[in-house]
């Protein structure tokens, strides 16, 4: 008899392993996980992306590419929480995807979801060291461009705004005023050293045993909440319509730059500013009632951030130009243009962006040595994965690979690099999890289902639709490197995961 690549796991399995492990308080309610979401859905997608993406691809528009990814959200959503209602144990889609459609596409998320989280900490980092050097540039300590960005930009000296990367863009904006960017001082950057500090250190309290603590993360949730709404509040009075016009702005003859081709590839960029709703299911042995307030906590939290999104996006394109935007602060920029009164604001804004930004990367940073840890506990990556510290009780091992990579990833590519393979990476874990539950309602139509996600087979196929829409939208080197890296994931699971699998003794 062959391998089967589809063996799945157990309910059975599934319930003693919970049993088996040290079982965590049940403190959290609908409001609890809500919070958690949030904590880990707003950061550098809406404090950095959004400029750029407005500023590169899809103009004012990009209040409709918020609306379309919404979307996409909102149906993956629903499903993840028919699964996590389904299967209400702490876990992700590698978990869920491990006891319904078995260890070929368990496998296949869990290597996808490293581009999820390890990569996601990474782009949050770069979007943390932009506001950082902004923060301290404000209070005259200058971070040097060339220490504070990717391996390899050349960036150069702009009269009145400071060090910018030199792109094809900027040059063509600067010579509109005359200036020729290669007659201005310019220098290459070594490398991200605040993105990779603020890895390193988050890493040190993770390996040290920092909780997963809802407290902390509330009083993170309350700061960023309350900053993003004073802004829309006070950016409203501060908009100009004549920004708006055009509201979006022709296509320039290239796919993806402007016009409706643009606001697809922003959608598909700025999706990165929805991820974390899943990580509401990492929590559901912490949840008092996790078959109710899963959903709840998943689809409100989702819903809270997509229309705080909108009016930021609405705002921001409002009181500057887009053209303004391809920045590392955008948001900073935003304030800016509010004029001197407002000059209050702006550090006000930067701080709750840094402290934003620093608990979406502890959650990434968190969620990713879990992943590792469930795989290796099932076998299918090697053991010390899932070792656990003897003093600090945390997965020390893979906690410190995890931040290794993560840092120097930080260090050495730039934001929209990163960016981009999160969401691709993202999007097909997503896309997968929406099929996963057609598959199953026909395979395992007998399940209890709390939740069940409304118009089936219809709205999980519109996720899956939106999904692969959107990652079609991204450039094709974002796909090559989602290849590549898929490639890497089966050449592991075929030469070491598939032998070293644990199901198939564990189920005897
Ligand atoms: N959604 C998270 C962010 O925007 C990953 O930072």
């Amino acid at each position: 008899m062959g391998y089967n690549l589809l063996q799945k796991k157990s309910m059975d399995v599934l319930m003693h392993e919970v049993t088996t492990e040290k079982s965590l308080k049940r403190v959290l309610g609908p409001g609890g996980l809500t919070t958690l979401g949030i904590g880990a859905i707003i950061g550098a997608g809406i404090f950095v992306l959004t400029g750029q993406a407005a500023a590169q691809y899809a103009g004012p528009a990009i209040v409709i590419s918020f609306i379309i990814s919404g979307m996409a959200c909102a149906f993956a959503g629903l499903c993840y929480a028919e699964f996590a209602s389904m299967i209400p144990i702490a876990g992700s889609a590698y978990t869920y995807s491990y006891a319904t459609l078995g260890e070929f596409f368990a496998w296949i998320i869990g290597w996808d979801l490293i581009l999820e989280y390890l990569f996601a900490a990474s782009t949050v980092s770069v979007g943390w060291s932009g506001y950082v050097v902004s923060f301290l540039k404000d209070f005259g300590i200058n971070i040097p461009a060339y220490l504070s960005s990717a391996t390899g930009t050349v960036l150069a000296d702009v009269p009145g705004i400071g060090w910018k990367e030199m792109t094809s863009q900027l040059s063509s904006e600067l010579l509109t005023k005359g200036i020729n960017i290669q007659s201005l001082p310019h220098v290459t950057a070594i490398l991200n050293l605040p993105a990779m500090f603020i890895v390193a250190m988050i890493t040190i309290l993770l390996v040290i045993g920092i909780k997963e603590s809802a407290g902390f993360n509330s009083v993170m949730v309350v700061i960023k909440v309350t900053v993003i709404i004073v802004f829309i509040a006070i950016g409203y009075m501060f908009i100009n319509q004549a920004n708006w016009t055009p509201f979006i702005p022709p296509n320039t003859g290239e796919w993806g730059h402007f016009g409706w081709s643009g606001i697809l590839r922003a959608a598909g960029v700025i999706f990165f500013a929805y991820i974390g709703f899943d990580a509401v299911s990492t929590a559901a042995q912490e949840a008092k009632n996790p078959q109710k307030d899963m959903p709840i906590g998943i689809l409100g939290s989702l819903t809270i951030s997509t229309i705080l999104y909108i009016l930021v996006a609405l705002v921001l394109t409002g009181i500057v130009s887009y053209t303004a935007l391809n920045v590392s602060d955008p948001v900073a920029v935003g304030v800016n243009a509010m004029g001197e009164k407002l000059i209050w604001l702006r550090p006000i804004i930067k701080l709750a962006a840094i402290a934003g930004l620093s608990s979406v990367i502890l959650v990434m940073l968190m969620g990713q040595p879990r992943i590792f840890y469930s795989m290796a506990k099932d076998g299918l990556l090697p053991s010390v994965f899932s070792k656990v510290h003897p003093k600090f009780q945390t997965p020390y091992f893979s906690t410190i690979i995890t931040g290794i990579v993560a840092m120097i990833l930080a260090g050495i590519l730039p934001i929209s690099i990163l960016g981009e393979m999160v969401s691709i990476g993202t999007l097909l874990a997503f896309a997968i999890v929406c099929i996963s539950i057609i598959v199953l309602r026909k395979t395992s139509p007998d399940l209890k289902r709390p939740f069940r996600t409304p118009l089936v087979p219809w709205i999980p196929a519109l996720g899956a639709f939106v999904c692969l829409a959107q990652m079609l939208a991204l450039p094709w080197d974002t796909w090559l490197r989602l290849i590549v890296w898929m490639a890497i994931g089966f050449i592991i699971y075929f030469t070491y995961g598939r032998y070293h699998s644990k199901i198939a003794n564990f189920t005897k």
